[in-house]
């Protein structure tokens, strides 16, 4: 179990998540417009929220886990004092332009459904919600007995989880956009091609319907 502070520095040092993390915010900041809200659903110790601060939008934190917030709390100090940053609670009380979700947040979750019940309330119309998740056909995790054993149940099911201690389930595009239905659309999801096979998140947005 990693406690914020050591997931804070793992991020922060690890050159291949900074740049998928990087993918995420510019794709996040090519598509919302000056001034836009956001929410970071699942916002960790707050690396992506103090980014969006820093680019005008502000930008609601919900975090779950109290460690994490602790680190959110001390990294995006200055941000949360001039308002550019809220924490909220898991009732999620603001309306905001897009809500996002990077690095498996919504990997966490086993249904989907009620979660985007609940964002519809929360995104304005025309709104979208932008997650990644890790990719369940990612051929580099094929050297794990648990990827081999649940290539079935992904194709059969659309999802599978295994024991572990973060409770993590994966996920096709199909089964997020079912769940999303009708609340919203799935309008996009990447990589296509042989990406699906080489790239280890999928980059998902769901306009809001
Ligand atoms: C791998 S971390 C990603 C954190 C952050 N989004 C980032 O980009 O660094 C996954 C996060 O999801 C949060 N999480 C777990 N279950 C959640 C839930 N049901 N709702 C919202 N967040 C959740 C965890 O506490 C953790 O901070």
């Amino acid at each position: 179990m990693h406690t914020g502070e050591q997931y804070h520095q793992f991020f922060l040092s690890s050159r291949r998540d900074l740049a998928v993390r990087d993918r995420f915010q510019q794709a996040v900041l090519g598509r919302v417009a000056k001034g836009a809200e956001l929410l970071d659903f699942g916002a960790g110790t707050g690396i992506d929220a103090k980014a969006y601060a820093s680019n005008n939008h502000r930008t609601y934190v919900y975090e779950p886990s109290p460690s994490m917030r602790a680190h959110l709390e001390v990294y995006c100090r200055d941000e949360i004092a001039n308002g550019s940053v809220i924490g909220i609670d898991a009732d999620l009380p603001c309306r905001v332009d897009a809500v996002v979700a990077n690095f498996a947040v919504l990997n966490h979750i086993a249904d989907h459904a009620p979660l985007f019940a609940q964002l519809h309330a929360v995104v304005k119309p025309g709104g979208f919600v932008f997650a990644s998740l890790l990719n369940p056909y990612f051929l580099g995790d094929a050297k794990y007995g648990w990827w081999r054993k649940n290539l079935l149940n992904l194709f059969r099911h659309g999802s599978y989880s295994f024991d572990t201690e973060s409770g993590i389930h994966r996920f096709a595009p199909r089964l997020l956009a079912r769940a999303a239905a009708p609340h919203f659309r799935l309008e996009r999801w990447l990589p296509r091609r042989l990406g699906v096979l080489t790239d280890p998140y999928l980059f998902m947005r769901f306009r809001r319907a």
